[in-house]
């Protein structure tokens, strides 16, 4: 089911002559499915990681336990962003291959009005090899190189382009380099604790490729309609903000979906009104993403969950910091103000995402300088070491009630949810 444009690949790197990416090969993943998880040494290692106590004890005694996918293990960008080019189907099959049960893709829209998989609708330049093309001379900011003590800068975005033009693109690791006086050498950047070993040549992907790819493999998904990053309607036509919340329904409703197996997000309120209003069946499982908080603070967003009930959401998603607190007394990670209210009100939660930041050890470091982690900010004392991740999972499982947690390394979550009895 997976298209691919080859003669417009060729043409198009015959015609650049710029290969910092090899090109793409025929795809043959994603043809069967995943029967045997497998989650890797990272779950093992962050468990010999932990404090003893009771927690590692019990999450040691599943060493061997054989593993199964799980709704509680949320793929982010495809579940293997650590590793992988996010929103890219080597992503999303590695993610798969570590358990995940919802796989996400992040909806943006081409010039020609298609869905396609980024985390945001002007990333191209730091997600992909695109300054490094042909293509790179249509972004809505071409590359500028480093000069006079200026960063070097491009905004590409997937509304610069059609759909094959961005079929011909390869994913790679999200960064760039600022320091960069040539476009390859902008191409550069990932974290050290990611790697570039698997960023050959990402396969990006449509949407409807996504449901295609998803749906073979029998597990449900969690699209999320980004917010537009040009005027609506765009190009001052007909494409208003509401066609393209329906466009996501149409495009399930045209794959013969069954919405059960749907959670789409929005950060747009108004999108989740939208779904509420026009496509009730639709909007039962939507995810009202939430970073309210991050402005007007946390009793802002608690208050927020009111309305957000009162209007018909089912399910809210925070971040994982306005979900937990520490108890003053104690010091332990304990379920905030934010996860109590949400409880009181019957609202599901859904929180985003672990394994963003990298080594907890790392951020903890440069921390104490100053700047904690967005991720780790409001329980920084209480995390340490990467094994306190299980910590951290543990208080959202069980205390909070979540009922899925968003990671960049599926098999994390997926270990715990297995071994703790998290199985949906
Ligand atoms: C950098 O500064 C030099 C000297 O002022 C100038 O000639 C040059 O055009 C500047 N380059 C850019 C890219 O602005
Ligand atoms: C970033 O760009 C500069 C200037 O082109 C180059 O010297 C440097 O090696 C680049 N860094 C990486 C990590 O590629
Ligand atoms: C939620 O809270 C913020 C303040 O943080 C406010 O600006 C916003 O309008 C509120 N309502 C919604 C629907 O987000
Ligand atoms: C961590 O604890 C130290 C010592 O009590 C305190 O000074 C610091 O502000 C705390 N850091 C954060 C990010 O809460």
């Amino acid at each position: 089911m997976l298209i691919h444009h080859v003669p417009v690949v060729a043409a198009l790197l015959a015609a650049t002559g710029v290969a910092a990416l090899p090109k793409k090969t025929q795809q043959s993943m994603g043809k069967h499915r995943v029967t045997s998880i497998e989650l890797g040494p990272r779950p093992y290692y962050l468990v010999d990681n932990m404090e003893e106590g009771w927690l590692k004890d019990r999450l040691d005694s599943c060493a061997e336990t054989a593993m199964r996918p799980t709704k509680f293990s949320i793929s982010h960008r495809g579940g293997a962003c650590l590793q992988f080019p996010e929103e890219t189907v080597e992503s999303i099959m590695a993610g798969t291959r570590m358990g995940a049960g919802i796989q996400e893709c992040d909806v943006a829209f081409t010039k020609d009005r298609q869905f396609v998989c980024r985390h945001d609708q002007c990333d191209l330049h730091t997600t992909t090899n695109i300054v490094a093309t042909e293509l790179g001379a249509k972004c809505t900011k071409p590359f500028a190189p480093a000069a006079n003590g200026t960063a070097a800068s491009a905004k590409c975005c997937t509304s610069d382009l059609t759909l094959a033009e961005f079929k011909t693109l390869c994913g790679k690791m999200d960064g760039f380099n600022a320091s960069a006086t040539t476009p390859e050498a902008f191409l550069h950047g990932t974290p050290g604790w990611r790697t570039d070993l698997y960023a050959t040549c990402g396969t990006v992907l449509a949407h409807k490729e996504f449901i295609a790819l998803v749906d073979g493999l029998g597990l449900d998904f969690t699209p999320e309609l980004k917010a537009p990053a040009v005027p609506m309607p765009f190009e001052g036509g007909d494409y208003t903000f509401e066609a393209y919340a329906q466009q996501l329904v149409d495009e399930y409703r045209g794959a013969g979906i069954d919405f059960a197996r749907v959670y789409p997000q929005s950060f747009q309120f108004a999108a989740v009104q939208y779904w509420l209003r026009r496509e009730p069946e639709f909007a039962r499982q939507a995810v009202l993403l939430d970073e309210s908080g991050d402005k007007g603070g946390l009793e802002a967003a608690v208050a927020n969950l009111t309305l957000y009930k009162d209007a018909g959401v089912n399910i809210v998603a925070p971040p994982l910091p306005y979900l937990v607190a520490l108890d003053g007394k104690t010091g332990e990670i304990v379920p905030s103000s934010y996860a109590r209210e949400a409880k009181r009100l019957g609202l599901k939660i859904i929180t985003w995402s672990l394994e963003r930041s990298g080594p907890i050890a790392a951020i903890h470091k440069a921390g104490q300088k100053g700047s904690p982690d967005y991720y780790y900010s409001t329980f920084f004392n209480a995390t340490t070491r990467d094994g306190d991740i299980y910590k951290l999972v543990d208080v959202l499982a069980r205390q909070v009630g979540v009922m899925g947690i968003f990671s960049d390394w599926s098999a994390t979550v997926t270990y715990y949810a297995n071994c703790m009895g998290f199985l949906s």
